[in-house]
């Protein structure tokens, strides 16, 4: 395969180990590699193989491997004779900047080992070293991506905006009272970069055609640019029997909200208030034409934002 050029089903399908594959962004990567059997064998990897998620993956042809981040000798054993690494790290279950650090770290040590040729990770910025405010679950990734790049692997970063299903779980709308619900974001004048995390799955099925053109990239997605006003215009828009309004909370309320973590949101949120993020919406658009606007996701799931009220 020469540079440049995109493979084949002629060159035989190449083993992609997908972590995170049960929750939200490794699962639309592997639901989305698995539709492409002669370019892909996905194995997913999760904790716990007997878990209706990873059952449902296997129906559709995955190849489930237990593994854990924090166990090296497993991700050996999940790794061997791959690929391609879809990496994946999670703060919230641990709640700790350090092991999550780490989890990458043995990840990426791991795949070194088994010989895997491309590393693609789920990356961030270091918002720390920009506005010189822990934000542990986003800091942890950008410690992660440093250790890639210097690491000597092909790798290619990709960076994410807030994503539109956050409506549906972390922050879903509050009732305020009956058919009025409130959206608490700490955004103020400000735009948040959002997408949705199922059209993840296309942009990195198209970095996987031509992988060599994307080596050594960091890739910042986005596919539309929210204002609290456009938020509340399209909720009002599509629930016109519900009003959706702005508390206004400003991020010296949200900080001192009492919920473990409150103040790394509060600083990513400051982040995204004062840092032009450059994403670029045209790139996203090239690796997924069908990308959607955050118009056109809530039209398509009208009925998990309906179970999200239903739960608030
Ligand atoms: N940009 C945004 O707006 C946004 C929003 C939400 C999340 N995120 C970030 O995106 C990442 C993915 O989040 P998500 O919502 O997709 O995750 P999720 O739905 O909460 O799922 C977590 C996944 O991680 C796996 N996992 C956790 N600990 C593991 C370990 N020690 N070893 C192996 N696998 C482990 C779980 O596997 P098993 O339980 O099956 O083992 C599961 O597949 C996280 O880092 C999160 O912080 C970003």
């Amino acid at each position: 395969m020469g540079c440049g050029s995109s493979f084949e089903a002629s060159d035989g399908p190449r083993t992609v180990v997908v972590f995170g594959s049960t929750g939200y962004l490794g699962g639309a990567v592997a639901t989305r590699l698995l539709q492409e059997p002669f370019l892909y064998k996905v194995r997913c990897v999760t904790r716990r193989s007997s878990s209706d998620k990873a059952r449902k993956l296997a129906e559709h042809g995955a190849v489930i491997v237990n593994a854990d981040l924090g166990e090296p000798k497993s991700l050996q054993k999940a790794l061997d004779g791959a690929d391609v690494m879809f990496l994946t790290t999670h703060y919230w279950e641990e709640k700790n900047k350090e092991k999550e650090v780490i989890k990458g770290l043995n990840a990426i040590d791991a795949a070194i080992q088994c010989g895997v040729k491309h590393i693609i990770l789920n990356g961030s910025e270091n918002i720390k070293k920009v506005i010189g405010k822990d934000c542990s679950n986003l800091d942890s990734k950008a410690a992660i991506e440093e250790y890639l790049r210097e690491v000597g692997v092909n790798y290619t970063i990709i960076r994410l905006p807030f994503w539109y299903e956050n409506f549906c779980n972390v922050f879903k709308p509050h009732k305020l009272k009956h058919g009025v619900y409130a959206i608490a974001l700490p955004l103020e004048d400000a735009e948040v970069d959002a997408i949705s995390v199922e059209d993840v799955g296309e942009c990195v099925s198209s970095i996987l055609r031509r992988p060599r053109q994307y080596y050594g990239k960091t890739l910042s997605l986005a596919a539309d640019r929210l204002s609290m006003d456009k938020i509340l215009t399209v909720f009002n828009k599509h629930f016109n029997n519900r009003k959706f309004v702005d508390p206004k909370i400003r991020l010296k309320d949200y900080e001192k909200f009492q919920f473990v973590g409150a103040k790394d949101i509060t600083a990513m949120f400051e982040f995204y208030q004062t840092v032009i993020i450059p994403r670029d919406i045209k790139l996203t658009k090239r690796l997924n034409p069908s990308l959607l606007t955050f118009d056109k996701w809530m039209s398509e799931n009208k009925e998990e934002i309906e179970d999200a009220l239903k739960e608030s």
